[in-house]
């Protein structure tokens, strides 16, 4: 198997990281390799805010606010993990989304391009040795907290958090399933 099949095919999630966190030539190949999404009409919809070192806890607080504010609070276990968690994440890039503003190319395939630049900055991370996790936790569907963080409410969609850094432990190896339960061929119909 080539180098780049073993990072490819070893890449797992890492939710525990800590500092140090990518350096500023390493954080540019991720974002580098972001924008190497697929991006039907070049729509260029990828829109990123990096929190980093002592902001990233404080996410955890416009989530609470957000949850207050909706009149659903987010539990306090919830919220006690999350600080714990994010205590230590030396960078956070959320990710948002501003869609074609013409229409032309339907939203979800901005969205799509959105995700697959989300995948190519996991898979870079793993190649740099370093751990990344994609959460959707802590109240990011809840009214107000994209636009917290700089995103617009009409014309932008928030998408969730990676977090990234250095990996707390070594994370067991995880199974993956067949890619044949998740496959099948179609063919062409015979001929009337
Ligand atoms: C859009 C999206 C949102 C996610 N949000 C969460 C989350 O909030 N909490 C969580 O535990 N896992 C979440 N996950 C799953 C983890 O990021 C991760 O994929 C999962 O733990 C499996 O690990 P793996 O990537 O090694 O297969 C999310 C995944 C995606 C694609």
């Amino acid at each position: 198997m080539s180098a780049f099949f073993d990072v490819l095919l070893g890449r797992q999630s890492v939710k525990f990281v800590q500092a140090p966190g990518p350096t500023d030539e390493q954080l540019d190949l991720i974002l580098q390799a972001a924008l190497r999404a697929p991006d039907h009409g070049a729509v260029r919809p990828w829109r990123f805010v990096l929190v980093r070192g002592a902001d990233v806890p404080a996410l955890v607080d416009v989530g609470v606010r957000a949850g207050i504010a909706a009149g659903t609070p987010l539990p306090q276990p919830k919220v006690d993990n999350a600080r714990k968690w994010l205590s230590k994440v030396p960078l956070v890039i959320a990710l948002g989304c501003r869609p074609d503003p013409s229409g032309r190319i339907p939203e979800h395939e901005s969205l799509l391009a959105v995700g697959a630049a989300a995948m190519n900055m996991l898979n870079a991370a793993h190649a740099l040795g370093l751990g990344a996790f994609w959460s959707t936790g802590i109240g990011v569907y809840l009214d107000g907290v994209g636009e917290a963080l700089g995103f617009d409410a009409l014309d932008e969609r928030f998408m969730g958090y990676l977090a990234i850094g250095t990996p707390i432990d070594t994370p067991d190896p995880v199974q993956r399933p067949d890619w044949r339960d998740h496959v099948s061929e179609w063919h062409a119909p015979a001929p009337a």
